[in-house]
């Protein structure tokens, strides 16, 4: 009796403590079950204008927006998000291993790049990525370029993921990676592993290490976290692809789905070497704007991934409407070129209808070039692609980057940077 008495206290006292723990240690951090997903629920919320200053000044033409705003909406970006990427190399090397495999049925080449600083000791592995290039072509092509766009070490890498449902576009060809080439373009993947791992506790790990050695722990108030790595380590795929005489570097997109997804929204905003930028569901942090607090949270995104942005961003964590920037300027950084953002029905925790208005809020920057973005305010059907400068879409199913999506993007690269496009 006695012992049964105490055992029931025992737990009744451990699941308070529990509780009391769980409420004040990591008040952000649920399932994503717990998160907002009722558009009923949104709070009110009014965007920062892309086309006015930080001291209150219209901005009403291009060359006011390229010499006042943009440097200041990337500044912004730069010290309350992503954090100051790693310097620019003034001086690199690169390492080609070229082969045919079997598997490109002649249709490629693939070329295994590893990149190289000259230091003090013998030049320095900074990264690598691989490369597959159309093998027929006599002009120089335009490229993709993405982080983890399929899987490298694999013998037979495809880039995206298949269908798992039928939206009325079977691909047409074998593989996603033959549509490609035979499409007329390169396309080069990196690998976080070989650069910045994709983990709190080794992220520092290959270019913040070699950089930055004095440092430890999360990222410091204005320092880069993993994402301004990566966007780093794209520029550096570029740097490459500018001297590979195979390559038109004029006429490079860079994308990625979800955190990679951000991480190309960041790469196209800060390197406009970037002729045309790709975010397939890329969510919070990416082309979500986060004032709406639907589905994930600048909170819940900080605290499960403190590795991903700078500090200065958690002072943000539940106090979105006090960001001097929302996501629609980061869109609005890559323009007058051609960005794309797409998501997909099912994924709530990216917030679909939050993506879609961040790209409709940074056409008036479209505008001032006298180029039409996406020319609606309103979200199309499934399955429907829209835009001329801004492309949108959303297609049925869950969280990935599809067959479906690639197709949409190769007829929107065609359109801008495609092979008919060449000088
Ligand atoms: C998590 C994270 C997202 C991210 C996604 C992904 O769900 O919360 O922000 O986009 O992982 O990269 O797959």
């Amino acid at each position: 009796m006695y012992c049964k008495k105490m055992t029931l206290s025992k737990w009744l006292w451990l699941g308070l403590m529990a509780s009391l723990f769980a409420n004040s240690a990591s008040p952000s951090i649920g399932t994503a079950d717990e998160f907002n997903y009722d558009e009923t629920k949104v709070p009110d919320y009014e965007l920062p204008d892309p086309l006015v200053t930080v001291d209150g000044r219209a901005v009403k033409d291009a060359d006011t927006w390229r010499s006042r705003r943009r440097p200041e909406l990337l500044d912004l970006f730069e010290s309350q998000v992503y954090g100051r990427r790693p310097p620019e190399p003034k001086e690199l090397t690169f390492d080609v291993a070229e082969s045919r495999p079997e598997y490109l049925h002649g249709k490629g080449v693939r070329k295994d790049v590893k990149v190289f600083e000259p230091g003090p000791d013998g030049p320095k592995q900074l990264l690598k990525f691989t490369l597959f290039v159309p093998r027929e072509s006599e002009r120089p092509v335009p490229a993709f370029v993405g982080v983890h766009l399929f899987d490298t070490a694999s013998d037979n890498p495809l880039p995206g993921n298949l269908l798992q449902e039928d939206v009325g576009e079977p691909l047409p060809g074998e593989k996603l990676l033959d549509v490609i080439l035979d499409r007329g373009y390169a396309i080069a993947t990196l690998n976080p592993d070989d650069f910045c791992p994709d983990d709190k506790q080794t992220f520092r790990q290959g270019v913040l290490e070699h950089y930055y050695p004095e440092r430890s722990g999360p990222p410091g108030a204005e320092e880069p976290g993993a994402i301004a790595v990566w966007a780093w380590g794209l520029s550096r795929a570029l740097d490459y692809m500018q001297q590979d005489p195979q390559i038109d570097a004029n006429r490079v997109a860079v994308i990625g789905h979800s955190r990679r997804g951000k991480t190309a929204l960041w790469a196209g905003a800060e390197d406009q070497r970037f002729a045309l930028v790709i975010s397939n569901d890329s969510g919070c942090g990416g082309a979500a704007l986060s004032r709406r607090r639907f589905g994930e949270t600048v909170a819940r995104i900080n605290n499960v991934f403190p590795h991903w942005f700078c500090d200065n961003f958690n002072q943000y964590n539940d106090r979105e409407g006090e960001l001097p920037i929302d996501q629609h300027e980061l869109v609005a950084l890559i323009a007058p070129r051609p960005v794309y953002v797409a998501s997909a029905q099912e994924d709530g925790w990216a917030d679909p209808k939050g993506e879609f208005l961040a790209a409709a809020a940074a056409e008036p920057v479209y505008r001032l070039f006298d180029r039409q973005g996406l020319g609606t305010d309103e979200q199309p059907p499934l399955n429907k692609s829209v835009g001329e400068y801004i492309g949108y879409h959303i297609r049925s199913g869950k969280h990935a980057l599809t067959d479906y999506d690639w197709l949409k993007y190769l007829d929107f690269a065609d359109k801008h940077i495609g092979p008919a496009q060449a000088n």
